[in-house]
């Protein structure tokens, strides 16, 4: 009986040791929204391209010699999957914030993004308070539609806030005139301004001057906010290891190379 007993605990260990090593050396999974261009998104035959792909490749396989693989996943319910096992960590333009950071363990800041208002070009608000009274398109469960909720407040519940799953529904419902502007992060909303001439910036001074930005937006920024990697809570190994290889990429110019690839001043 001792004797099964010890087999049955070999094997055991041997099994544990397998899987611990299938973990080290197998492939990351990547939690993500896509679209969200520039930053994960896909080209028009299918292949999957963006910033957060392209830190993505030099981190993992580029730094830890890890395979990697980007997931789909809803981005208002990204922060459970990621806790439920879905996946390894979330690469999603993820803005860093103390509520998620109770969930979440973050990476280092890997890029600074600032919540704008996207307007049509001839619509006749000029400033954040004509939109008292008006719809505003946002992403389910992103710091725009927080930063719609601050501004629903001001309005003293003035404001109707229309979420959406994912952002191209917001940007429809602005050309669509459902919504008088879309709030959500200014890289992304600059792209699609830049590939729809009909949708500008709503212009001024805010959150990006107050803060004393360098290189502050040439319109309203509403939050200073700072992407991060996010990591469950304990993944401390993997966590260290993508932090020293962000800053690795930082110091080789793998990163400045990127962020011009994407983001030209
Ligand atoms: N930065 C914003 C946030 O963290 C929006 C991110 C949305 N990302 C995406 N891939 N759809 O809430």
């Amino acid at each position: 009986r001792s004797f099964l007993r010890g087999t049955g605990g070999a094997i055991a260990a041997l099994t544990f040791a397998e899987n611990a090593s299938a973990q080290n050396n197998g492939t990351i999974r990547i939690g993500s929204d896509i679209p969200y261009r520039p930053f994960e998104y896909r080209t028009k035959t299918g292949e999957l391209v963006g910033f957060d792909v392209d830190i993505a490749n030099a981190v993992f396989e580029g730094q830890l010699d890890r395979n990697y693989e980007f997931v789909q996943t809803s981005f208002d319910t990204i922060i459970p999957s990621l806790n439920n096992g879905n996946f390894r960590v979330i690469m999603s333009a993820m803005t860093i914030t103390p509520e998620r950071s109770k969930q979440v363990d973050f990476s280092d800041p890997y890029f600074t993004a600032y919540q704008t208002v996207l307007i049509l070009k001839n619509s006749d608000i000029t400033s954040l308070q004509d939109l008292k009274g008006e719809t505003v398109a946002v992403q389910k469960g992103t710091t725009g539609e927080a930063a719609a909720q601050d501004l629903k407040k001001q309005f003293n519940g003035d404001l109707t806030i229309d979420s959406y799953d994912q952002i191209p529904g917001a940007f429809s419902a602005l050309g669509n005139n459902q919504a008088a502007a879309v709030i959500n992060d200014n890289t992304v909303n600059a792209e699609f301004a830049q590939q729809n001439d009909n949708v500008t910036f709503l212009k001024g001074e805010g959150a990006a001057q107050e803060q004393g930005k360098e290189n502050a937006p040439p319109y309203l920024t509403l939050t200073v906010e700072e992407y991060g990697i996010a990591f469950r809570k304990n993944d401390d190994q993997l966590k260290n290891q993508v932090n020293d290889a962000l800053s690795t990429i930082r110091d080789n110019g793998t990163y400045d190379e990127l962020y011009n690839k994407y983001f030209q001043t």
